[in-house]
């Protein structure tokens, strides 16, 4: 826990805009994943945050990985680029999923030295692999309900349920094999019910795939989703894991192995956002604040991953309601339109909890503005 004054302090040392990276944090989120869902192999999905400080902490702690480029891969390749090379080997088979349904052939080409568990879910890349990554294994990512998720992937990923086997026939008739079923809920899941309906339809790919013949399939891998606790509206983790653990052992054996790829689950608690006031002005009766971050910066999940990151003030009083504004010349750099606020002046901070995930991640230079500088604590 980073307490107000020790992020009072080190906006003062630092400078601002300063994202500030809680490393226990993550380990409890890491370690409350495998305790909630002890069955399940956690791969830490780095597009959530890439910051090799955080890949670290959570390879110390044990983690797998799920990436979805070659900057990614390599990121996570860094920790183990010393160990000899029968042993790297197996530790990529078993902790790295490359889990983005479509790749460059390049990126095969790249990624063919490391035989990869990768992900597909349509001909063509089936094609591609063949040809370019041929000592891949392979996951199919199934297409499943993505209902009253905060960021919506069905629509771009998946292969529809009803195509599923016949996908994997034909990977099998490549000479391919594909080793099990992947699939994502929509990320900020809070509708639980999504993780249930994925699973039975896992399970039904399954049994159709046996039924055809196919019997090559240990590995079922449950995706992201899981929510960040960004307000009392959602429920604690150990509740859905419970349906999750519940729906695992009633639809499948012990032998067939359980991979998740949490991403914002495991850092947005993690991140905390200082920023300064750097002009105010009143418009239309409503107090506006600048602040030296925004949308094109820490605050574009905003606008990627539509999220609220509500701003807070170090200091107390009356409040009123607010505008709060980024620093670049654009006027979508909005980063809330009502804040309540207290009396703020020129170069008072302001901060935003929960903003580990999809934030700076998603960063930019516009406008001549560089990211927020990062800093790690309890490292
Ligand atoms: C394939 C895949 N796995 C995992 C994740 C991480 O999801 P989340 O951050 O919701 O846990 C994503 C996010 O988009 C994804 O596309």
């Amino acid at each position: 826990m980073v307490t107000l004054t020790r992020l009072q302090k080190l906006a003062k040392e630092h400078g601002t805009p300063l994202f500030v990276i809680d490393h226990d944090a993550l380990r409890k989120n890491y370690r409350a994943f495998r305790r909630h869902l002890p069955r399940v192999q956690v791969y830490y999905a780095v597009k959530a945050n890439p910051d090799p400080a955080i890949v670290r902490t959570l390879y110390l702690e044990g983690s797998s990985f799920d990436v979805a480029s070659m900057p990614e891969f390599m990121i996570v390749h860094e920790n183990i680029k010393d160990l000899p090379a029968k042993q790297r080997q197996d530790w990529i088979w078993d902790k790295i999923i490359y889990a983005n349904p479509t790749k460059a052939t390049e990126t095969l080409e790249q990624l063919n030295q490391y035989k990869p568990l990768v992900t597909f879910d349509n001909l063509e890349e089936i094609r591609k692999i063949k040809r370019h990554a041929p000592n891949a294994g392979l996951a199919l990512r199934l297409q499943v309900p993505n209902t009253g998720a905060m960021v919506e992937l069905s629509s771009k990923f998946g292969a529809s349920p009803g195509e599923a086997v016949d996908l994997i026939l034909e990977a099998d008739k490549a000479g391919l094999v594909v080793e099990g079923i992947s699939f994502h809920v929509g990320s900020q899941t809070t509708n639980f019910a999504n993780y249930v309906q994925a699973l039975s339809l896992t399970a039904g790919v399954f049994k159709e795939a046996k039924d055809r013949g196919y019997t090559k399939m240990n590995l079922v891998d449950i995706g992201g989703g899981f929510p960040a606790p960004y307000d009392a509206t959602v429920k604690p983790f150990r509740e859905l894991a419970r349906v999750v653990k519940g729906e695992l052992d009633r639809l499948f054996p012990p032998e067939i192995q359980i991979l998740a790829e949490p991403g914002r689950f495991l850092v947005a608690t993690a991140g905390i956002v200082v920023a300064k006031v750097i002009g105010k002005a009143v418009r239309d009766g409503k107090t506006c604040y600048y602040i030296d971050d925004g949308v094109y910066h820490t605050y574009s999940g905003v606008i990627f991953d539509h999220c609220k990151y509500p701003i807070r003030a170090f200091k107390k009083g009356p409040t009123s309601l607010c505008s709060v504004f980024g620093p670049t010349c654009d006027a979508l750099d909005v980063v809330s339109m009502a804040e309540n606020l207290p009396d703020l002046a020129r170069d008072e901070f302001v901060y935003s909890i929960n903003i580990g995930a999809y934030s700076h991640a998603s960063s930019t230079y516009f406008n001549g503005f560089p990211p927020a500088k990062v800093v790690h604590v309890n490292q």
